[in-house]
């Protein structure tokens, strides 16, 4: 019998060691820097010590386990993303190091007057590596947020940098979700008119990863990025490149080693331990679908925080004193995941976050690696937001104890 939605999310709580030893006493509100996992997680990462903790590449049982669990991840990451090959996925550190390895490999192949568009709502992450290229000439376009402290990267900017770049832009870099303030952005109608300007799209997919399905194909980028601690996985990343984009790279790998992707990205001795955790990690979404079909397990995590999000935007916009920044209409849940950055009159946010961690909330305060955007909000990016962000495993009466607490701070 199929499982329906609710009584899925009702039990996963369970299914996760950090929730069951917090019970009510703590909530987990700060999901945007690192989710939970569950037991299959550790276990797994556990089962790679215990078990086969070798250096792949031997002819030696142990190490050919190895070998596959590695082909396996990438399988599994390819189909979950919906690539056309697994040989499409590069493992990494983490999403940072990823983009930076990126622009790095992109660098030989820029002359000096091309451009590289980059938006004002990304984390930094995704900005400083393409601003480093201008040591070699490349000029960088911001793609500003518009709409007031509603923060809108809006397509008629894109349209307008690139015509003003004739030809000469060679990439777009830009967020699938904002980090920030969790507004999500239409990347395939950007990618089109990317591609149509001859530029190259680089997506930024950390923060929306744990919130619904991804699909490469539709998105009609070249590159995306995502790290495995942010979607209920180890400290792994992850970029997959079309693989005639990928060939467009300078590869960074050792002489005698394949020249061809993904190997050719993958310099060095990955974590083995954080791929095995990152397979689980996918098995455990996709056990969230009666039929173990990720993407439809995507879906349903989708749908269930699209209730999250408008619960929370609705409740914490009926705090006194409260103000949200990014989309403050609990009915705009299509242009968002349940993170929600907002200010209370009269505090620091400092002040605020501290508040509600002593109560066993946690959230987070400061410019979310996003400064730029903070400052672009019309905020100082030194004390910045507070940040609440959901994911599928937390509750609407968690929610419900956050504005009772922030009415009280009042
Ligand atoms: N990028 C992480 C965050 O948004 C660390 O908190």
């Amino acid at each position: 019998m199929a499982t329906t939605s609710s009584s899925v999310f009702e039990r996963v709580r369970e299914r996760f060691p950090a929730l069951r030893a917090a019970g009510d006493r703590e909530v987990f509100f700060d999901n945007a820097a690192g989710a939970q996992v569950p037991d299959e997680v550790a276990d797994a990462v556990r089962a790679h010590y215990t078990e086969r903790n070798v250096q792949r590449g031997g002819h030696y049982a142990l190490s050919r386990a190895v070998d596959e669990g590695i082909a396996d991840a990438r399988h599994a990451i390819a189909s979950f993303l919906n690539a056309s090959s697994p040989r499409e996925i590069v493992f990494g550190l983490n999403a940072t190091s990823l983009i930076r390895m990126t622009a790095e490999a992109l660098r030989p192949r820029l002359k000096r007057g091309d451009r590289v568009v980059v938006t004002e709502l990304d984390h930094e992450s995704n900005i400083g590596p393409w601003l480093r290229l201008e040591s070699s000439g490349v000029e960088p376009v911001f793609w500003r947020v518009g709409g007031g402290d509603a923060g809108r990267l809006d397509l008629e900017g894109l349209a307008g940098l690139l015509r003003a770049g004739a030809g000469r832009v060679r990439l777009v870099a830009l967020p699938l979700a904002s980090n920030a303030i969790g507004r999500i952005v239409d990347v395939a109608a950007a990618a089109r008119l990317a591609h149509e300007a001859g530029a190259l799209v680089f997506v930024d997919a950390v923060h929306y990863g744990p919130h619904g399905p991804i699909d490469v194909q539709a998105l009609g980028a070249d590159f995306l990025a995502f790290s495995g601690y942010k979607i209920f996985g180890p400290h792994v990343g992850f970029l997959w490149g079309r693989a005639d984009a990928l060939r467009t790279l300078e590869p960074a790998r050792e002489f005698f080693l394949p020249g061809e992707a993904p190997y050719a990205f993958e310099a060095g001795t990955q974590s083995y331990e954080g791929i095995a955790g990152m397979a689980a990690a996918l098995r455990y979404l996709a056990s969230l679908d009666g039929s173990g079909s990720l993407r439809r397990a995507m879906a349903r995590i989708r749908a269930h925080e699209a209730e999250l999000a408008s619960t929370l935007v609705l409740e914490l916009g009926r705090v006194p004193g409260v103000h949200i920044y990014g989309d403050a209409d609990p009915a705009s849940v299509d242009e968002r995941v349940p993170t929600v950055a907002f200010r209370l009159e009269g505090r620091t946010c400092s002040a605020v976050v501290e508040m509600l961690a002593a109560l066993g909330i946690h959230a987070r305060d400061g410019h979310m690696y996003a400064p730029r955007l903070v400052r672009a909000l019309g905020l100082d990016p030194e004390d910045g937001v507070c940040r609440v962000s959901l994911c599928h495993y937390n509750l609407p009466a968690e929610i419900a104890w956050l504005a009772e607490t922030l009415r009280a701070m009042k």
